[in-house]
């Protein structure tokens, strides 16, 4: 077991009392007046509707991809889900006026239930152009800071509620045990104490006080063993014993049934062969029995038609996100399960309770549209600021000798190399505005070249491929890392291309102006720890800054000393590629792998130096 997980058992049960004791004391008799008015409507509703109604509830479908016009209210849909990039042309206006249009639909049935939308807000409202984005999970974890991370949620409910949703996929609770997963950067951190306390935080910004409009419902995900699959396979198989999943990967979700949260997404893993959609003792024994769960617990994508139908509904899912051409087979294949009995009345009216109680808890039957005034406030200075802070204390300085850092920014002629540099799209990963992300710039975003040239005096050249041998200059900033990619896509295997090392032309920008005796500083742009011992020793200095979202100025600002490195590393980092030889190496590390960096490494400078 590693250090920082060193934690007892005991220590970790009396700990998760103490919280459970805390909440309990704060309830107030409000509260829980509130909660048993919530109680009564839900079930003077549910007592009037139609198996048809109910089973409308519980799908949620991609607006205008899987439906007609119509659709919404002859179906009795509960729930639109948004996932990939803007709306051509449109404004948040735009986006707010599509999703009223829906919404009146629903409204106009005969029971009036109001929609939940949901949108894949996981770093900041990251599907709308000029929203402001977010250092992805992994650096708000090297942050170390949960205030900010809960400062971050609340904006991200803000911005997400201003362009038409009260419902975010988010956040991911994952515990990475393995480099090799496309998606170790949409998780906090490979320690579970470090990974509660973000989930705490980030479920606190997101959900506050639901009822307030600038809420929204938050998501813990993906229930569970995401991360944990053997050799890092994305909706792979994890061979975990029951210990390991109740002591390393349940604590955080106990955290987010604690502070109340919402919904809760099964994973497309399966846990030694059994999916995790159908894992009735993990979904109703544990986590709704055991952990007193009152939520929703939703399928990831075509949970339905992919893993074992009706299973899944008996197994304890609630709403099934009915994409991609599964609407009318979960619709009339659950129908046929209840007439027929192989799913109970009972359970439907269970998940139907779960959807009408978290919409009473949302205020959409009192306020169903989205507050227009919010707009004004998507990519504000303040919310931009926050990012920016959150930038800065994400960085991660794993070198500095000869002084090279903090630059002066009178240096004289600085060479800034490598499109990473000064591309938005790259610095900020999969998940910015489309799903897979893109190496394109877009609205509102900073480069850290554009940081380069607002904080420094000195002669700045720009050398994008690494060929302009600015040989003169007396410092190199240069700018590598990986290409955007979500999911299964950023795996890295012989399929996607990813390798857990530079590409041969990111390590040549680094060799070229290292062996020219230029002094160099190299940043890091990716979404988890790579092999890099190599530039590591050729470089002066070294930052580990993950993918920093829109704010990318901010790095350029500690660079130069205008702020210090405070971020530590969330994991530990490889040394070597033979390290991923094993099932879960070395990420997860067993202590036969000795780590180049071990997790909470981070260097910082003696002195601030302020330069402005
Ligand atoms: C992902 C989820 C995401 C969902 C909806 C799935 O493929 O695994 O994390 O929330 O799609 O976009």
């Amino acid at each position: 077991m590693r250090k920082h997980q060193n934690i007892s058992y005991c220590s970790f049960l009396f700990t998760i009392g103490f919280v459970m004791l805390l909440s309990c004391q704060n309830t107030s008799p409000k509260l829980e007046g509130s909660s048993i008015i919530i109680e009564r409507k839900v079930d003077s509703l549910l007592d009037l509707m139609t198996l048809e109604e109910k089973i409308g509830q519980m799908t949620q479908v991609r607006h205008f991809s899987d439906i007609q016009k119509g659709d919404v209210a002859s179906k009795y849909i509960g729930s639109v889900i948004h996932t990939d990039g803007p709306l051509p042309g449109e404004d948040a206006l735009g986006w707010q006026a599509k999703f009223v249009e829906l919404q009146k639909e629903a409204l106009s049935t005969r029971l009036g239930i109001p929609l939940l939308f949901g949108v894949d807000a996981v770093h900041g409202q990251n599907t709308f152009s000029g929203a402001t984005i977010f250092p992805h999970n992994i650096g708000l974890g090297a942050t170390g800071n949960p205030d900010l991370v809960q400062k971050a949620a609340r904006i991200t409910a803000i911005e997400a509620q201003a362009t038409g949703f009260n419902w975010v996929f988010s956040p991911c609770v994952a515990i990475p045990y393995n480099e090799k997963w496309g998606r170790v950067y949409e998780a906090f951190s490979e320690s579970t104490e470090l990974t509660r306390a973000m989930t705490k935080a980030s479920i606190k910004g997101h959900q506050g006080y639901l009822l307030d409009r600038t809420t929204v419902m938050a998501t813990a995900k993906h229930y569970i063993g995401d991360g944990s699959t053997d050799f890092g396979v994305e909706g792979g198989n994890t061979t975990l014993t029951d210990n390991e999943i109740t002591e390393r990967l349940l604590p955080p979700y106990r955290d987010a049934v604690t502070m109340g949260v919402g919904s809760i997404m099964a994973s497309f893993n399966t846990l030694n062969n059994q999916a995790l959609h159908a894992h009735k003792a993990l979904i109703t024994d544990t986590l709704k029995t055991k952990m007193g769960f009152d939520g929703i617990v939703l399928t990831d994508w075509k949970g339905y038609s992919k893993y074992g139908k009706n299973d899944i509904i008996n197994a304890g899912i609630d709403m099934v996100m009915a994409v991609d051409g599964d609407l009318e087979l979960f619709q009339q294949g659950l129908k046929k399960g209840v007439e027929q009995d192989s799913v109970s009345q009972d359970r439907i009216d269970d998940a139907v309770k779960r959807i009408l109680r978290q919409k009473y808890r949302l205020g959409l039957f009192e306020h169903p549209f989205p507050d227009a005034t919010l707009v004004s406030k998507i990519g504000s200075s303040d919310h931009r600021n926050v990012a920016k802070q959150a930038v800065r204390e994400s960085l991660v300085l794993l070198k500095n000798e000869n002084s090279v850092l903090p630059i002066n920014k009178e240096a004289g002629k600085i060479v800034v190399v490598g499109e990473h540099a000064n591309n938005s799209g790259l610095q900020s990963g999969g998940w910015t505005i489309s799903w897979q992300g893109k190496p394109e710039n877009y609205k509102g975003a900073t480069t850290i070249l554009e940081g380069v040239k607002k904080i420094s005096s000195s002669k700045i050249v720009y050398d994008k491929n690494g060929t302009g041998k600015h040989f003169d200059a007396q410092v190199a900033i240069i700018v590598v890392g990986e290409k955007p990619y979500a999911e299964f896509f950023g795996d890295v295997n012989n399929n996607t291309g990813f390798t857990l090392t530079l590409s041969k032309s990111h390590q040549d920008y680094i060799k070229a102006y290292t062996e020219a005796d230029v002094s160099t500083v190299v940043v890091l742009i990716s979404g988890r720890p790579l092999v890099i011992s190599n530039q590591l020793k050729q470089s002066d200095a070294f930052v580990a800054a993950w993918l920093p979202g829109s704010e990318g100025d901010g790095i350029a600002e500690v660079l130069f000393g205008a702020y210090n490195f405070s971020g530590k590393l969330p994991h530990s980092w490889p040394e070597s590629v033979n390290d991923f030889q094993g099932r879960f190496g070395p990420n997860f590390w067993d202590d036969t792998i000795k780590p180049l960096f071990d997790f909470g490494y981070g260097l910082n400078y003696e002195a601030i130096v302020k330069v402005n």
